[in-house]
């Protein structure tokens, strides 16, 4: 695999191998030397045109513990603001010797384009492209449900991890809010229906994407009623995404009171889980919208625990794109 950019046709022996490594990598980062030498003497350029806390911060993170030579690169401050192209930028790094290019850009299929449009050597990770995907995101959310409700690991998250070559077969997975605006709500249905679990949406139908009907999973406009009914085993509150909706005005329908009404996560409704259910976000989170401080740090809440698992997935995604250790997706063995 020269490239991560999508879980939409990743094929399962990878996904798999990918989290087992990321849970090797989790292993070493109890360590007092946290740093591994794997790859001395790498370069892994972060090219960030939107705004990241967890992702940017754990993916500097995961380079410097495998010892790489990392460059930040933020559109604010760069050349991008005189209008430099997206092509321009890649062909600076290309001449600085870039190994690796995590991206985030707000235009879906702006990492597919870094990757194939013949500008770059380097491995390109996606970070999170407009409202496609963020596969390394869906990745450490299914590492995280994985150590949860397969591994053995506890609510406090001590306990021994014996996920090891494990799917997530027979897990059932809500993931509730603002689908539309969501990579990665459809990066975790493809990655989750890969690795075997059952999802279902939950979302207003006004946030609910044209084509989703073509997406592995079931769609439902009721909260209560997938939680009491279907009794899921981990549920997934998005966050609502307002810069994204009616041209940034932040406006949406419904309101922000009924929304939370409708489709808040709080105390109330976790009560009424399956006793073993954890509840993930992949932050930022709006407290009060779509999850209520509450629900957030109830001892059931995995979302600090998740932001310290995107470290060894993302360790465990550059040492695998770099060494070229791990498989190719499904698409690149039919394409031969
Ligand atoms: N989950 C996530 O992508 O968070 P950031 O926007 O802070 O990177």
């Amino acid at each position: 695999m020269k490239h991560l950019l999508t879980t939409q046709g990743l094929a399962k022996d990878d996904a798999i191998l990918l989290l087992d490594t990321a849970a090797q990598m989790a292993a070493t980062q109890s360590r007092e030397n946290k740093k591994l030498p794997t790859l001395r003497g790498r370069t892994v350029v972060n090219l960030f045109y939107e705004d990241s806390t967890r992702t940017r911060i754990s993916f500097e993170t995961a380079a410097k513990r495998l010892s790489a030579d990392v460059i930040n690169f933020s559109a604010k401050g760069s050349s991008v603001s005189k209008g430099e192209s997206l092509k321009d930028t890649a062909l600076t790094l290309h001449a600085m010797g870039a190994d690796a290019v995590v991206v985030r850009h707000s235009a879906s299929g702006a990492a597919h384009q870094l990757a194939h449009g013949g500008w770059l050597d380097a491995g390109v990770l996606n970070a999170g492209d407009g409202m496609h995907q963020h596969p390394t995101q869906a990745l450490l959310d299914a590492f995280t449900i994985r150590r949860h409700l397969v591994g053995g690991v506890g609510h406090d998250g001590r306990g021994t991890d014996t996920s090891a070559g494990a799917d997530l077969a027979g897990l059932r997975v809500a993931v509730v809010g603002d689908v539309l605006h969501s990579r990665v709500a459809r990066s975790n249905v493809y990655l989750l229906h890969t690795l075997g679990a059952e999802v279902t949406l939950v979302a207003p139908p006004t946030l609910v994407p044209v084509g989703v009907e073509t997406w592995p999973c079931r769609v439902s406009y009721h909260l209560d009623e997938t939680l009491e009914q279907w009794q899921p085993d981990a549920v997934m509150m998005l966050r609502v995404q307002r810069e994204r909706m009616s041209g940034g005005s932040g406006a949406f329908f419904p309101s922000p009171m009924e929304y939370s009404r409708k489709f808040g996560f709080d105390a109330r409704r976790l009560a009424v889980l399956p006793d073993h259910a954890i509840v993930l976000h992949p932050g930022p989170m709006n407290r009060g919208l779509e999850i209520s401080a509450a629900a957030a740090d109830h001892e059931r809440s995995v979302i600090v625990e998740q932001v310290a698992n995107g470290v060894a997935v993302r360790m465990a995604a550059l040492y695998l794109l770099l060494s070229g250790e791990t498989g190719q997706t499904t698409d690149e063995r039919n394409a031969q």
